[in-house]
């Protein structure tokens, strides 16, 4: 490897770069130690053309889709290369670096962790999924990349993939899609679902990374500085969204996550041993897991930031919850989660508390009543991913082979096909209760 760190003049560089592009000074060391990515660096900081200028990329897709020739070209040791490709090869590595700890910790912490096998990371706001390739061999653990996409519209966006491949990469893209694995890396936090053993577990899905996306953009801002948190999160499926949330800069006091589901809450544990979230006796004392019903009458405390992916698919008029229904159609459908949820935010959540939670546009329509009588009871409402939400794929496969059910959701307009997809569109909503 060429520069596994980022030296001095790197630094120095970056620095200017910074000033250049009116980014704070302050900023600078901040933004490099805390970034767990180059996209995220490169994003964050509005330096993606100046840092691409000498490569010959016209943009980070661009460049992604290039990335294992560009590393070939800048590891051969003929020649030099511009200040600007050195940095970008070096936040390259520290992203490396860091998948590579991730991972080499799985293998430890997780009985039967595959030493080889394919992950999906995404960076910058889920604007990009990259799919690669590691090797975990005790000598050299590898990093090699399959594909990027760009704007996602599922976690395994197939269509959009395809395209994207040469030839030899078509086996690689196939063993992603049957392998038992699912193994995610997002804002530096490794989440890992072995869909043979743990297949009740919902997600991580499209909507749990864009919702986890939303919920950090939003706390990070308004948080208020040094400020303790309580946490809860309900329905906490493979634990990714509070994981994300106790890796960063949020100082968390406590973290209560809840699920119906046994297999999510040991998926949960071990997602957040896996991040390394229970180590000491501190953690062990901060964090609570329960499996059960959330029963907002049973909360004793109330809670700064609550966090919740409910289920949120109505049922058709001609199909109502069935006994024969799994918990897995219970992750994904009703609205009693979430009505009961926001009928009950004032004791749940602190004074200036907020909930985040994410809804589709079928949900929005019937909610908008609840959402109205929380105005008049003093909490904000803000929409947090624009005005219309986001579409991403839908691709709930219990409802989509339902045809009566899913005529019904197309008839309303709330899941539509296009080119042989269907889609439908999805918000995620920031709950305040302001200070009375
Ligand atoms: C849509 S999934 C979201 C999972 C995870 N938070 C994510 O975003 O990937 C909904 C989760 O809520 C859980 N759930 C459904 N009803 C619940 C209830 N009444 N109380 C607690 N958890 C519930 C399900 O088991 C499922 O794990």
């Amino acid at each position: 490897m060429m520069y596994t760190l980022l030296n001095h003049k790197d630094n120095t560089l970056i620095h200017e770069l910074l000033l250049d592009a009116d980014v704070h000074p302050l900023r600078l060391s901040s933004t490099i130690d805390s970034f767990s990515d180059p996209l995220c660096f490169l994003s964050d900081t509005g330096l993606t053309y100046k840092l691409l200028a000498d490569t010959g990329y016209s943009c980070v897709q661009d460049w992604l889709a290039h990335i294992n020739e560009w590393l070939r070209k800048l590891e051969t040791p003929s020649g030099s290369h511009p200040r600007t490709e050195r940095v970008l090869y070096a936040l390259y590595n520290r992203f490396k670096e860091r998948l590579i700890v991730k991972l080499n910790n799985a293998r430890k912490s997780v009985h039967a962790f595959p030493e080889r096998g394919e992950i999906l990371t995404f960076t910058s706001s889920i604007s990009h999924c990259l799919m690669l390739e590691y090797t975990l061999e005790r000598t050299a653990p590898r990093i090699s990349h399959l594909a990027v996409i760009e704007n996602p519209k599922s976690i395994y966006d197939v269509w959009a993939t395809i395209p994207t491949l040469t030839s030899n990469r078509h086996g690689l893209l196939k063993r992603l899609l049957v392998s038992g694995h699912k193994i995610i890396y997002y804002r530096d936090t490794l989440v890992y679902v072995d869909r043979r053993s743990e297949s009740r577990v919902f997600g991580p899905s499209i909507d749990t990374l864009l919702m986890s996306e939303a919920l950090m953009s939003y706390v990070e801002v308004t948080a208020p500085p040094n400020k303790r948190c309580d946490v809860l999160e309900i329905g906490c499926g493979s634990g990714l969204a509070t994981a994300v949330l106790l890796r960063s800069t949020i100082e968390c006091r406590r973290a209560l996550l809840i699920d119906i589901e046994p297999e999510a809450i040991l998926c949960t544990y071990k997602n957040l041993k896996l991040n390394g979230l229970v180590q000491s006796s501190r953690d062990l004392s901060r964090l609570s897991l329960l499996l059960g019903s959330f029963e907002p009458a049973e909360m004793c405390q109330s809670f700064d930031i609550v966090i919740c992916n409910p289920p949120y698919v109505p049922y058709a008029p001609t199909r109502s919850v069935s006994t024969s229904d799994g918990l897995r159609m219970r992750a994904i459908a009703g609205l009693e989660l979430i009505t009961d949820l926001l009928l009950n935010l004032t004791p749940i959540l602190t004074t200036n508390g907020v909930a985040v939670i994410i809804v589709n546009g079928a949900t929005i329509d019937s909610l908008l009543q609840v959402f109205e009588a929380l105005r008049e009871d003093g909490f904000e409402l803000t929409f947090l991913l624009g005005e219309d939400g986001l579409e991403v794929q839908f691709d709930l496969d219990e409802i989509n082979s339902d045809q009566v059910w899913l005529s019904w959701l197309m008839d309303k307009g709330w899941v539509y096909e296009r080119a042989n997809i269907l889609f439908h569109s999805i918000q995620a909503i920031a709950v305040r209760r302001l200070v009375q």
